[in-house]
């Protein structure tokens, strides 16, 4: 924003680097309070990001780029081995959370600056900072390209801003569409168990003064066939070499709903979230959480006594079902039989 004080700047961030800290907004306490924290070690980062109070693939990039330069920091500090430092932390962060191949790979790209010690870490993960807002902004403009004269749009989750550092990927397509004026309401289905759509990306679109309508996630295939979407965009936490496209469980429900409606499927993500290691969406590993996250609600349990319960974080869209992979570079058509990367 043109005029923005650098504080200002700062504040709006999802997640940056101030002062020798990490400074997130906590976003368990969303949508009722909006709350920035800091993180001054590796540890804490580790459990804010076990507890989702910084999520989202592109800002678990960061977090994983600045984690590791966090480590370097505090190592140099306390006069400790800041070669040992750094690769503790990435071990540590990259086990943080399974499914979002940004993680590991933001503290991978700050570990590889190791040898230009604490000064080059850090730089690292402020470029991966930048870079990240730059790829925000492309995926917008190219995503609502290939959106155009979709003004009723459903999306999954989270990926917006406070998915990345300040634009996200799926809701950088929307706000863009917005903004040129052909948009005319976002469904957004709540996102059981913990309510991603209903707080944090209402709560985004509401600041954006997009219209939307929050939806239990179970109706989203009923709304697709009968007619009331014309196309459902959502972000990635992975995508394998092929085009299967990990996301936050609920996603595929929605895919097979828009593919036997013969509506686009797009998804919109950074080439960060392509993992040309993974050869197919069955070797994603899909993050399980706990149970409690689904037998209760508002801390208080409403399943029968002595039921348990199943609770994977994300579910696999077959390349077949996407329409396009959206990135800062490309558009990829997977289900025309394109893929992210060409085999061997
Ligand atoms: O478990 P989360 O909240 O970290 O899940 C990530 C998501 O919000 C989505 O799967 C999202 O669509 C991809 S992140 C840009």
């Amino acid at each position: 924003m043109p005029g923005a004080t650098e504080e200002e700047t700062m504040s709006r961030r999802t997640i940056d680097w101030v002062d020798g800290e990490i400074r997130i907004i906590e976003q368990t306490l969303l949508p009722g309070r909006e709350e920035i924290v800091a993180v001054r070690e590796v540890a804490e980062l580790v459990d804010a990001i076990r507890r989702l109070a910084v999520r989202g693939a592109m800002a678990l990039g960061v977090a994983g780029a600045m984690g590791v330069a966090l480590g370097a920091v505090r190592a140099e500090e306390r006069g400790e081995d800041v070669g040992a430092a750094v690769i503790r932390a990435a071990a540590e962060l990259r086990a943080s959370r399974p499914t979002a191949v940004n993680l590991g790979w933001g503290a991978d790209r700050a570990l590889a600056a190791a040898a230009g010690g604490t000064g080059a870490i850090l730089a690292e993960a402020l470029a991966v900072r930048d870079e990240d807002i730059v790829a925000s902004r492309a995926i917008g403009e190219r995503g609502a390209d290939v959106l155009a004269g979709c003004a009723r749009v459903m999306t999954h989750c989270n990926a917006g801003a406070l998915a990345g550092v300040e634009g996200g990927s799926a809701l950088s397509a929307v706000r863009v569409l917005h903004e040129r004026g052909e948009l005319a309401e976002v469904l957004v289905p709540e996102t059981r168990p913990l309510l991603q759509g209903a707080r944090l990306t209402a709560w985004e679109l509401g600041r954006m003064g997009v219209a939307h309508r929050v939806i239990v996630d179970g109706a989203g295939a009923g709304l697709i066939l009968g007619g009331r979407v014309d196309a459902v965009v959502v972000g990635a936490d992975r995508i394998a070499a092929n085009g299967d496209v990990a996301n936050k469980v609920g996603t595929l429900a929605h895919a097979l709903a828009a593919a036997h409606a013969g509506i686009p499927f797009v998804v919109a993500a950074p080439e960060s979230t392509l993992d040309r290691h993974v050869a197919h969406g069955a070797d994603i590993p899909i993050e399980e959480r706990e149970p409690e996250e689904i037998l209760g609600l508002g801390g208080a349990r409403v399943a029968a006594p002595g039921s348990g319960a199943l609770n994977p974080a994300f579910d696999v869209t077959p390349a077949g079902l996407v329409t396009a992979i959206v990135t800062e570079r490309r558009v990829i058509r997977p289900a025309l039989g394109e893929r992210p990367f060409p085999p061997g």
